[in-house]
């Protein structure tokens, strides 16, 4: 199997990018679509991995799920026949769990393994399964067979506070008050605007839900309609991606289709760190200057400077001038590009970084007896030459492809299928502008 990019690097990558559907909302959205009794059809979906694992999992639950034209995918329901989720398909694609609350809807009980998905840290779904279990749905999980099992006796009701935060938690929350008893109180919710694409596609079709900062509250409805095919946001870990390329290899960019609002926080931090930003019906422009500032960040959950962007913003910090840190507070393993980067030239290190209150400060479950090493020092700019990189989990991919786009000379990047589970047509998008990029 072709799992390999071979990448002439040096290229000052100029263009426009039209982006593609959400990754984020799309896998959501697919689920929520079991919801209904009828056929639904998805617009702005991405050709991705990760999508075309999901609609596999899906059809191996008996629906039927696929594309109908290059990017619209539909749904149709009204053959779901299986309450098991495979264990295959589900260690493949970690949203898998979010099946919970249509198959609970459909059979009353069903077998959900323990997710899989992107190696970024333990990733417990602790805060979900007890989240669903406040609302009433009987969940265990069996240690032998690795599949919780869980039973509704009676319409989901009451209401949950999260810990913390959970992005997808407070999504599979909500698909399973959308049938709810009265009104469902979700607290402490997260923010994404994924989360928002996903209400307004439920509200649309009939349910009742509104969102008022952390706070989320459902009207049970006794079924969803499907108007009109949805349209799901683009992507803005993509244009991140390819803003930082375009930056990093000193070119020139056009986003096409993008919310702004979507990624203001990563704007504000580009131009403080002296880029310039322009914005024109619907597009946003970037244009490399000679020297960048190197500026620090931390992670934070929407409308934080995401998690996701970190790995992007660390290539252009090694072309920026001066010493930053990165300091990742959401997932507790968001690093495995460093030693990566090394390999290219790039000055990157392990920082130990001591909080005050470490417990409220990181979004993963803090434990007090572990060693956690949360934070990275980058010192710029340098100049990165070509090797042989390794993808572990998918924007360490992005950041990886970069680099070597960014770098002098030749390099080899291994597990692009990684990174193809979240960016549709990389290649072609690259090469368009003018990047020398080739899959073997
Ligand atoms: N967490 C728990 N227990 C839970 C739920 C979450 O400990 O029950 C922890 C997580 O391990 C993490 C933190 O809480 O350390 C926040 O996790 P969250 O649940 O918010 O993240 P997620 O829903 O698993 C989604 C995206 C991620 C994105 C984050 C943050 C999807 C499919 N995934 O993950 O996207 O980084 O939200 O916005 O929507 C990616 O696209 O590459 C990606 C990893």
């Amino acid at each position: 199997m072709e799992d390999s990019y071979i990448i002439k690097g040096g290229r000052k990558l100029a263009g426009s990018v039209k982006l593609s559907g959400a990754k984020n909302a799309a896998l959501k959205m697919i689920i929520a679509s079991l919801l209904f009794s009828e056929k639904v059809v998805l617009d702005n979906v991405p050709r991705i991995n990760d999508v075309i694992e999901l609609l596999h999992l899906i059809r191996a639950l008996g629906a039927k799920a696929d594309f109908i034209s290059q990017n619209q995918v539909e749904i149709d329901p009204t053959s779901l026949n299986l309450n098991k989720v495979d264990l295959l398909y589900a260690s493949k694609i970690r949203v898998s769990f979010m099946l919970f609350a249509p198959l609970l809807y459909k059979f009353a009980n069903c077998y959900v393994p323990n997710p899989g998905g992107c190696r970024i840290g333990a990733r417990p779904i602790d805060r979900i399964v007890d989240g669903m279990k406040n609302l009433g749905v009987i969940v265990k999980y069996n240690s032998r067979t690795g599949y919780y099992e869980a039973k509704m006796t009676g319409k989901p009701a009451g209401s949950y506070r999260f810990s913390k935060p959970s992005h997808t938690g407070t999504e599979l929350l909500i698909m399973l008050s959308v049938f709810g008893k009265g009104k469902i109180t979700l607290e402490n919710c997260s923010h994404e605007p994924e989360i928002d694409n996903l209400i307004e596609f439920l509200n649309d079709s009939g349910a009742k839900i509104t969102k008022k900062n952390s706070l989320v509250e459902i009207t049970g409805v006794d079924k969803l309609a499907f108007k009109r095919p949805f349209k799901i946001i683009s992507d803005r870990n993509e244009a991140v991606t390819y803003i930082c390329l375009a930056l990093a290899t000193g070119g020139k960019i056009r986003i096409e289709n993008i919310i702004p609002s979507h990624i203001s926080v990563f704007l504000d931090k580009l131009k403080q760190a002296g880029a310039e930003v322009k914005e024109k019906e619907n597009s946003l422009f970037f244009e490399a200057v000679e020297s960048l500032k190197a500026v620090s960040v931390e992670t934070t959950p929407h409308p934080g400077f995401m998690t996701d962007w970190q790995p992007n913003w660390a290539i252009l910090m090694t072309q920026a001038q001066g010493r930053s840190t990165i300091n990742e507070r959401v997932f507790e393993n968001r690093f495995s590009y460093v030693e990566e980067l090394k390999k290219l030239g790039a000055r990157m290190r392990f920082v130990e970084n001591k909080v005050d209150k470490p417990q409220e400060h990181y979004f993963f479950n803090y434990k007090k007896n572990k060693r956690y090493i949360q934070t990275i020092e980058i010192e710029g700019p340098v100049k990165l030459h070509g090797g042989v990189l390794n993808i572990a989990d998918l924007r360490a991919g992005a950041s990886l492809a970069t680099a070597a786009l960014a770098a002098r000379g030749e390099s080899v990047v291994n597990g692009v299928s990684i990174l193809e589970r979240g960016y549709e047509d990389f290649v072609g998008k690259v090469s368009k502008l003018g990047g020398e990029i080739k899959k073997i």
